[in-house]
């Protein structure tokens, strides 16, 4: 028996939901453990190509059981529609458990996630507008609601008709808005009607109380059995709330100390962490990103590696390899190897650059770690070493021995960089494109 947490080393989309499905076939427990449907995990199987955003990746094994854990976020709405699509091609989700202490997004979240983006300005985060942050700012003031609120309705909506009173006020004289003019005002009317939420959300609870456990029960026996057990991260390292880059950052901890908090499992329980890179860098939102491109290798990577949000669409920022970036995550979450997913994507390019340090060009210092301060991270400037490229295909090969020479030694240079092992190196999507190493 192993419990193993798969990890985020960049700034998210480094292809968790992927290794996720992979590895689930050998798990009996999945357990996504923060976050919210702000993430977009793409997995692509034999029973299709799917997106998910709450569940999590280990649902398409029918004798894998998955919990939504207590850390993560849930809005029932987008759960349902996410149930339905699943439902839609042939998943009934009877092994999907979601855990009586998991906080809920209620209707007044992504609305203020909106307000606060608005107030903003130009120093906005570009959040992905899911009011993840403010359910998780509820969550720390006390006032949130849990999915076992749902399964009390007086005292639900008693405390609803509290709770939209208190954003009332803060929509009215705090953001002064809803006005004639305003395009939220629509949103605000929907938000603050405590009728219309009590509806929606106590029919979505007739729906999911079936799924509804404590989980740390469920959990603790898995652990009795011995059973194997994954813990599902979401986003990355790099936009880690105490970690990232502040405050361009997430809300909760995708980073392994998070996973223990938000799966329900002991720390020292955790047997291996998988971190999980992309071959090169990719980012949504706003924030330094220091080895971003704006020509057409960019473009090459974005339209290789259909580099376009999951869960929003946006097109997603690209650029080469920041190893500086992932040997900070090494450091955090101690990764036992690491996946390095999409190594497909770099078959175009006659040479690939890999950023090493950092540079700052204000005093020529080089850095060899990721500063705290979003402003002077801003400044500094990738130094690179440049390797060959291979201009090969790649996406056929299913052994370590088919890679072309240079790609072999693209991702030993990479390991070297990281300091811990590459275990897995996917070429494409599809299950038996991952090699595995060792
Ligand atoms: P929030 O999590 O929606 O509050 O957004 C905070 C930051 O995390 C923004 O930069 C988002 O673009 C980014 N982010 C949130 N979820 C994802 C994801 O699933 N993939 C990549 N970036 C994400």
């Amino acid at each position: 028996m192993s419990v193993f947490a798969v990890v985020g080393a960049q700034w998210g989309d480094e292809g968790k939901g992927r290794v996720v499905d992979y590895l689930a076939a050998d798990a009996s427990l999945v357990i996504r453990y923060g976050g919210g449907n702000n993430a977009g995990h793409t997995v692509v199987n034999p029973h299709g190509h799917f997106k998910l955003h709450l569940v999590p990746s280990g649902i398409f094994h029918r004798a894998t059981r998955n919990l939504l854990g207590n850390g993560v976020v849930i809005h029932p709405p987008a759960l349902l529609d996410e149930l339905d699509h699943l439902a839609a091609a042939g998943f009934n989700c009877s092994n999907l458990f979601i855990a009586d202490r998991a906080h809920l997004v209620m209707p007044w979240h992504l609305l203020l996630d909106q307000l606060e983006e608005r107030e903003r300005g130009a120093a906005r985060l570009g959040t992905t507008s899911r009011g993840i942050g403010p359910a998780y700012v509820d969550k720390v003031a006390r006032r949130g609601f849990r999915m076992i609120d749902l399964l009390e309705p007086d005292a639900f909506r008693e405390r609803l008709g509290v709770a939209v009173g208190r954003v009332r006020r803060l929509v009215d004289s705090y953001y002064q808005a809803g006005g004639p003019d305003d395009e939220l005002a629509g949103p605000i009317r929907e938000a603050t009607d405590s009728h219309r939420i009590a509806e929606e959300y106590l029919a979505a609870a007739a729906r999911l109380a079936p799924h509804v456990v404590d989980g740390q029960a469920l959990v603790d026996e898995a652990l009795e059995r011995g059973e194997t057990i994954l813990l599902e991260g979401q986003l990355g390292t790099m936009r880690d709330l105490d970690w990232g880059v502040y405050p361009y950052v997430t809300s909760s901890s995708p980073i392994p100390g998070g996973a223990s908090l938000g799966a329900g499992l002991p720390a020292v329980r955790i047997d291996k962490v998988i971190g999980v890179a992309k071959a090169y860098t990719t980012a949504v939102g706003a924030g330094p990103l220091p080895t971003e491109l704006d020509d057409g290798h960019g473009t090459s990577l974005r339209e290789r590696g259909a580099e376009y949000g999951t869960s929003t669409g946006r097109p997603r920022r690209c650029g080469w390899y920041d190893a500086v970036a992932v040997r900070f995550s090494v450091r955090l979450a101690g990764y036992s190897s690491i996946a390095l997913t999409k190594l497909d994507v770099l078959d175009a390019f006659e040479s690939i650059q890999v950023c090493v340090a950092y540079r700052d060009p204000a005093t020529e210092a080089r850095w060899e770690t990721v500063p705290a301060s979003a402003s002077v991270y801003g400044r500094l400037e990738p130094v690179y070493e440049e390797l060959a490229g291979w201009q090969t295909d790649t996406a056929s090969a299913r052994s370590w021995t088919d890679l072309p020479a240079p790609a072999r030694a693209y991702v030993e240079r990479i390991e070297s960089l990281a300091g811990v092992p590459i275990s897995h190196v996917s070429v494409g999507p599809a299950r038996e494109q991952m090699i595995v190493r060792s």
